[in-house]
């Protein structure tokens, strides 16, 4: 027998506003046209003046907990993925754990920016499968608007906020591939590769929150080669053929990277979830946004193998294979 970490409950928030690309042609000079046939985005979502991203995240938490049969008295271990926290501190987890009413017990946030969630399930994973917490929150969040230079056309029409959440809890496995729960990661980073994708300010460099730069082409190249490498990596390590994968919840860059990631592992299209239009690039949101939408509307379903892969600003990169 051995102690799985299982997912029970996903939930989403979007903020109300709708961002169209129409409306970010008279911002810079941009069409709907090139954004479509470049990215497969069409809209994307701002959060509120009044919104933090702590209200996001709680919101999802909310029906994430609602559909695991939770309340806030449970959840013993909040982790927010986020690079747009609220304040430089306390934690935003801290401050989800507040607004939440959630007990005492361990609060924190990860920093691995697009990768953040597939990075916090593993760490969800370490504290649960260990018998550390019996209902943990793992939360991704941003408000990447705020991180947006609007007059960097390169960028500002790739990303848009929200949140997503999961429950973690710990399940009874046999140890083997048909067990329910997380069953293999794959986790890289290369700091080398830091130009290519970054905010250009920091509480200990400039003082300020900075703009976010990317150098796209070489993050697109980068983004198809290394997610498949480590797609195939964290199947290994789950003991089950990429094949054998009933769904795929990229992270929402960019309609031609998941496309572009899926053929080089001779995956179907039509396996793969998709929000990139409709939400564009939430970066640490992304992945339980899409996994979010693709529950509520019945294609995934319990019992499912499912594969989770992200790219992100270090460059971080990562996989997770999960049986749900
Ligand atoms: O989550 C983090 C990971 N991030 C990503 O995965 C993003 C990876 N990169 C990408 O998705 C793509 O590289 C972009 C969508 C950012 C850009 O697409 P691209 O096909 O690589 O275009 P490009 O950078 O080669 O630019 C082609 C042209 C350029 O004009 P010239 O030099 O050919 O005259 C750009 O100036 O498109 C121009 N361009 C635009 N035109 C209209 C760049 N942005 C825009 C824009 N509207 N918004």
């Amino acid at each position: 027998m051995v102690t799985r970490s299982a997912v029970r409950g996903v939930g989403g928030y979007l903020p109300e506003r709708i961002v169209t690309n129409a409306d970010l042609a008279e911002v810079v000079e941009t069409s709907d046209a090139w954004i479509q046939e470049r990215t497969g985005i069409r809209e994307r979502r701002r959060m509120g003046e009044g919104q933090a991203v702590s209200d996001m995240a709680v919101e999802a938490a909310k029906q994430a907990l609602e559909r695991a049969g939770r309340t806030a008295a449970d959840v013993d271990l909040i982790i927010v993925a986020t690079t747009t926290p609220d304040l430089t501190f306390p934690a935003t987890a801290a401050i989800v754990q507040r607004k939440l009413g959630a007990p005492i017990g361990i609060a924190f946030d990860l920093q691995a920016v697009c990768s953040g969630f597939v990075y916090a399930l593993s760490v969800a994973d370490g504290f649960v499968a260990r018998g550390l917490s019996r209902c943990a929150l793992v939360i991704g969040a941003e408000a990447m608007s705020r991180l947006m230079d609007w007059t960097d056309r390169g960028t500002c029409v790739l990303f848009g906020d929200g949140a997503g959440a999961v429950v973690v809890e710990p399940e009874p496995g046999q140890g083997t591939t048909d067990d329910v729960g997380l069953l293999g990661f794959a986790l890289r980073c290369d700091g080398n590769k830091q130009d290519l994708l970054y905010v250009d300010g920091g509480p200990s460099t400039t003082g300020a929150v900075g703009h976010l730069r990317m150098v796209g082409q070489q993050v697109f190249r980068h983004a198809v080669v290394n997610i498949a490498e480590a797609v195939e990596a964290a199947a290994a390590n789950a003991g089950v053929p990429v094949a054998a994968v009933d769904w795929f919840i990229p992270h929402q860059a960019n309609l031609r990277i998941l496309h572009g990631v899926a053929h080089r592992l001779g995956v179907s299209e039509d396996k793969v979830i998709s929000t990139v239009a409709t939400h564009a690039n939430t970066s640490a949101a992304s992945i339980p946004l899409a996994m979010n939408a693709a529950v509520e509307d019945g294609r995934i379903k319990p019992g499912q193998l499912l594969l989770m892969e992200a790219m992100g600003g270090g460059l971080t990169w990562g996989a997770c294979v999960l049986r749900l």
